[in-house]
């Protein structure tokens, strides 16, 4: 799969979704501004990793891309991370206000299941798509229970930063690839439950390991935002090598389960490049 043409056609899909909208200029412009920015959608793309040539459901990768960069935008927001920069720019509260930054977030959420929800997908279908992103997304060992713990929990032990990893960063990972799974099924949902745990573990420990030891200029957002928060991440259990060592140690379990899976080869070589990053 060519991995940035068919990001080029979804950011293409995603700007006309936004332009038909019958709303506020402001609002829209806002929206826009936070869902096209210079993001990686790696996780629509995961979804697409399972679909066939014909089979281009750009408004369910949207969907999933929806519900990421809102969750984004509540997070950048004063009284969660408070960060002023994201993906190189200024994040949607500090361009725009907190107000616009609380409903731009909100019209993405709910955006997103209007997308599902009319979809050309059988409706059988349909209606497990809503379910997992639902769940994924919201509180009941989703996303939001994940920034909740990782807001308000306190005494936080490698255990607990796991959870918290599961679920604000591997709970939507998860859906992109059991939503992907609902269109064609290609391996047991257990398997991929299993693997989008991990795969956000990973995802999560490495943008922890970046946000203490990398710089503005690869992050496009200012570093040590973790450290400003007083927040306890796997980089203040363990040292540096060590960090390394558990990161590295996470890749190669990743490849294994990869390598031994039934998955398409074009999710194999997505999940690949996204698990392959240099750790220095
Ligand atoms: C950032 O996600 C938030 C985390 C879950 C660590 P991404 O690294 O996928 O962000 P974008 O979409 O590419 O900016
Ligand atoms: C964000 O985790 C996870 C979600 C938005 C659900 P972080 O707060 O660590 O993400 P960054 O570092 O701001 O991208
Ligand atoms: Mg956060
Ligand atoms: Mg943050
Ligand atoms: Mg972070």
């Amino acid at each position: 799969m060519e991995w940035n043409k068919v990001r080029s056609e979804l950011d293409k899909f995603m700007e006309e979704k936004i332009d038909e909208l019958n709303a506020m200029p402001k609002i829209k412009q806002a929206i826009k501004y936070s869902l096209l920015n210079n993001g990686k959608r790696f996780r629509p793309l995961i979804f697409l990793s399972f679909l066939s040539d014909n089979q281009n459901y750009y408004d369910i990768a949207m969907a999933i891309e929806c519900i990421h960069a809102y969750s984004l935008v509540h997070d950048d927001l004063p009284a969660i991370d408070n960060d002023k920069y994201r993906r190189g720019d200024k994040s949607c509260w500090y361009a725009y206000d907190q107000a616009t930054a609380l409903l731009v977030g909100d019209s993405l959420l709910t955006l997103a299941f209007d997308l599902v929800a009319n979809c050309s997908v059988e409706e059988d279908k349909k209606v497990k798509l809503i379910s997992i992103l639902s769940k994924k997304a919201g509180v009941n060992q989703g996303m939001i229970n994940g920034q909740m713990l990782d807001i308000f929990a306190e005494n936080k032990d490698i255990d607990l930063l796991t959870q918290i990893a599961y679920e604000k960063t591997g709970a939507l990972l998860t859906a992109s690839l059991l939503m992907g799974n609902v269109i064609n099924q290609i391996e047991s949902d257990s398997f991929i439950e299993e693997l989008g745990l991990n795969l956000g573990l990973f995802y999560q420990m490495h943008d922890d390991y970046l946000d203490y030891y990398g710089d503005f200029e690869t992050l496009g957002k200012e570093v040590q935002s973790d450290m400003r928060n007083q927040k306890i991440t796997f980089a203040s259990l363990m040292n540096q090598k060590e960090f390394q060592n558990q990161l590295m140690q996470l890749q190669e379990k990743l490849k294994f389960a990869l390598e031994t899976s039934n998955l398409t080869n074009n999710t194999k070589q997505l999940l690949l490049k996204i698990i392959n990053v240099e750790i220095n």
